[in-house]
């Protein structure tokens, strides 16, 4: 018998956003999954229920949940959901507090059961959060991923594809900077099918695209009520894990701790990075203008200002 084992996902956080994580990485068999909530029977429950559905769907992936990190012992990836979301009329970064301290307690345990694994981290103030996330795991940059740029893209390519009325497929598009609404998405280098989008599209109709990606995460949160967005969040952090655990080595915009990388240091922000069963694995350069210098230049300068409150908070 071969020692071959599936991949290990832990997702901590049941809500939303964890429990449709485990969704799509069951059903695109990554491999097992575990769910982890401090509500542990919600998370037993889900996954219970999920793990049920493989007969019908056809996937096999064994789905455990609990309150319990020990069950997320050897996990190759860990996805971290756990935390309150944004309501109508607050912004990411009214979290802060509250979800440092939670995301600080999850990276902690995380770290002791699965002490080689990839983080990604989703709960926000995303970048804020990588952050906490690795100085409380102690892990290197290489292991601590933020998912933003993988949603915010996605968000883009779709206002893209439907304004030119083609196949979300075709769209090419990614966002820079920190998950706020300072964030960059990129147009200049937005491809469909190949051609450049600033061929296909007036200055104006681009402007407008823009603008929506960035209010992406309120138009969700105004029509939701209660809670943000949790499908294209949980498809986007599912990409990145399972570019992890096949060693695919995809270009995808995702949150990294910088090192002087486009002039920043020891900030998480939003770039492209390769993703690699090593977890980051690379960041290509990308050549940007003065005006997306700059763009990305006040995005970094939010994210700073949210990592300096943090000082100040304790936390
Ligand atoms: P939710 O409220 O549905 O789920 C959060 C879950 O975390 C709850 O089940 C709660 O019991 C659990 N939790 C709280 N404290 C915990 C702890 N100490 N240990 C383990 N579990 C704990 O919220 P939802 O919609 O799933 O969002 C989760 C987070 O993800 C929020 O912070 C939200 O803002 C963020 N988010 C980030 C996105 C991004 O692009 N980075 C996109 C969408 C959401
Ligand atoms: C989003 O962009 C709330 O960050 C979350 O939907």
């Amino acid at each position: 018998m071969s020692q071959l084992r599936r991949p290990k996902i832990s997702v901590i956080g049941a809500g939303f956003v964890g429990s449709t994580c485990a969704h799509w990485a069951a059903s695109k068999e990554l491999g097992d999954v575990v769910l982890i909530d401090i509500n542990g029977d919600a998370a037993k429950g889900k996954a219970l229920d999920l793990f049920e559905a493989s007969p019908v769907e056809g996937f096999d992936s064994r789905i455990q949940g609990g309150s319990d990190y020990a069950l997320t012992a050897n996990s190759d990836v860990v996805i971290i959901t756990a935390g309150l979301p944004r309501k109508p009329g607050m912004s990411r970064d009214d979290l802060l507090a509250t979800n440092a301290k939670i995301v600080k307690e999850c990276a902690q345990n995380v770290a002791k059961h699965s002490p080689h694994c990839v983080l990604i981290i989703v709960s926000n103030p995303l970048d804020a959060m990588c952050h906490v996330a690795m100085s409380a795991s102690g892990f290197p940059r290489e292991r601590v991923i933020g998912m933003a740029g993988v949603l915010d893209g996605a968000r883009f390519r779709s206002f893209i594809a439907e304004a030119l009325d083609v196949s979300v497929e075709d769209v090419q598009a990614f966002v820079f900077g920190g998950h706020g609404d300072t964030m960059v998405p990129m147009p200049r280098y937005v491809t469909v099918g190949g051609i450049p989008l600033t061929q296909l599209l007036s200055k104006e109709k681009i402007e407008a695209l823009v603008e929506r990606t960035r209010k992406g995460g309120a138009e969700i949160v105004n029509l939701l009520k209660t809670g943000s967005a949790y499908y294209a969040p949980a498809a986007s952090a599912v990409q990145m894990a399972e570019s992890i655990v096949r060693d695919k080595k995809r270009y995808l915009p995702c949150a990294v701790l910088l090192k002087g990388e486009y002039g920043t240091t020891d900030l998480f922000c939003g770039v492209i990075a390769k993703l690699g069963a090593k977890g980051l694995e690379g960041i290509p350069t990308l050549e940007l203008n003065v005006e997306e210098k700059a763009m990305f230049e006040k995005s970094a300068g939010a994210v700073k200002e949210l990592v300096d409150a943090m000082a100040k908070l304790g936390v």
